[in-house]
């Protein structure tokens, strides 16, 4: 991980400028929210995930659906503009917390499903695996987990855009899907299936994006290797 680009990262998101201006643009993507709805299928009361939740769109359709929502993310304002929008009959749980210590924030087998938005793009490489190896830890043998990813070149790297009325600067991964499948694997979980799509502009070029759905194979593998003893 660049020092320079953690803390550019996080200032951005910790900018109220910033967080009501992204808060703005991103609050409607029908799209999205069908989506979401398809895939929280029979996951009422069951607990959910927002990684990297953000100001908490999806966190309150995960709440108002009837899912046990919890939103994780590592800015505070973030956390506090989400918080601002909670309603009386939406009212998902809100942590703040680094992703990279999902595996100490939460207990083993909480989730039953988690939904990542646009958020596991600021994990540098190198820490990937690390968030990966704590969302398998912290969710169910089974379950399925939703993340969206920029493709490009396996690589991370500072990008500096002119974005919601500012000149933003933010660290970002892109990944090659056999690079990002490979990482999947190392922490336990199989490529339940793979969407490609293009929306959205990074650095003046329309975004392509990754979105995966893993499957955690925890136990799974557990049994088949007990079996084989
Ligand atoms: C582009 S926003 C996406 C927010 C939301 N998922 C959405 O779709 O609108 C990325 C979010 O990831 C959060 N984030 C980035 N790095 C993080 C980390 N290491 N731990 C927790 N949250 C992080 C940021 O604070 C920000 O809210």
């Amino acid at each position: 991980m660049s020092r320079h680009g953690h803390e550019a990262t996080l200032s951005m998101y910790r900018n109220a400028q910033f967080v009501e201006a992204y808060s703005q643009a991103n609050e409607n993507y029908p799209h999205l929210e069908s989506r979401l709805r398809t895939f929280l299928h029979n996951l009422q009361g069951k607990f959910v995930l927002d990684l990297g939740c953000g100001h908490g769109r999806d966190t309150r359709q995960m709440s108002f659906w009837g899912c046990k929502a919890i939103g994780l993310d590592y800015s505070e304002a973030m956390l506090s503009k989400a918080q601002s929008l909670n309603t009386p009959t939406v009212h998902p749980i809100y942590i703040a917390a680094d992703m990279r210590n999902l595996g100490e924030v939460f207990v083993p087998d909480l989730f039953q499903a988690s939904w990542c938005i646009a958020a596991l793009i600021h994990i540098p490489m190198e820490d990937t695996l690390t968030v990966l190896r704590g969302l398998n830890r912290a969710s169910l043998p089974g379950s399925l987990h939703y993340l969206s990813l920029k493709e490009g070149r396996t690589e991370t790297k500072v990008v500096t855009e002119n974005k919601y009325g500012m000149t933003t600067e933010r660290e970002m991964t892109f990944w090659r899907v056999a690079d990002f499948s490979e990482v999947a694997q190392q922490a336990g979980f199989s490529v339940a299936s793979l969407e490609q799509e293009v929306s959205g502009i990074t650095q003046g070029a329309p975004t392509s994006w990754l979105n995966f759905t893993l499957r955690n194979e925890r136990q799974f593998r557990q049994l088949y290797q007990s079996s084989k003893n």
